[in-house]
């Protein structure tokens, strides 16, 4: 897979970074140094090309995915974590999954599909993914949601229900509102770097 990577400074984590449609390994690197400088990047280019604009998974129409290619996109992702974890060395079991969007919404499946995959989840603007969910265990996760009051493209409605199925399953996550659309602000990054920031 296409991607980015910074080693970490001692006794720092790791972000995993994945951009929203249209964008790349690069994009949410300057977001990544804003919340936490020390810690090491892996960030993953999308492998799925819609119109040009990579993307992590495929989908049918604004909103409406292709939960197959979900499922599998999801798989190929965390075995590619494996690798590079291997390759550069870092833990695998303590990366902190940063996502805009369209990433947020693969970290979110791979949440809903894997249980504790990751310990600690940012997501900007992330909806429910996935319109089946198994059991799963999402005990010992943490995830903040940062959402739009007035977004086009994720609904209010969505994001609470994306919230409440992660603290349903046993994850302790917070969903944080902004009075704003589906754009990524300063403000709602700095609001992420808090909720980070009080994590022990
Ligand atoms: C996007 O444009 O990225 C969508 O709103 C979210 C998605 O398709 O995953």
């Amino acid at each position: 897979m296409i991607h980015y990577f910074k080693k970490a400074e001692e006794g720092k984590k790791t972000f995993l970074l994945l951009h929203g449609t249209g964008g790349d390994e690069m994009d949410l690197v300057p977001l990544a140094n804003m919340v936490d400088k020390g810690n090491g990047i892996l960030s993953i280019r999308g492998a799925v090309s819609e119109n040009g604009m990579n993307r992590f998974f495929r989908r049918i129409a604004e909103g409406i995915f292709d939960e197959d290619d979900i499922r599998q996109r999801a798989g190929e992702i965390s075995d590619f974590i494996l690798e590079a974890s291997e390759k550069y060395g870092f833990n695998p079991n303590d990366l902190i999954a940063l996502g805009y969007s369209n990433g947020a919404n693969m970290i979110a499946a791979m949440l809903l599909l894997k249980g504790g995959i990751f310990r600690q989840a940012i997501l900007h603007h992330p909806m429910v993914p996935l319109s089946q969910v198994g059991d799963i265990n999402l005990e010992g996760t943490s995830v903040f949601i940062g959402a739009g009051t007035n977004d086009p493209i994720v609904t209010g409605e969505n994001s609470q229900r994306l919230y409440e199925l992660l603290k349903g399953n046993g994850a302790d996550a917070v969903i944080s509102w902004f009075d704003k659309g589906h754009s990524l602000t300063k403000e709602e990054v700095l609001a992420s770097r808090e909720w980070l920031l009080s994590q022990t």
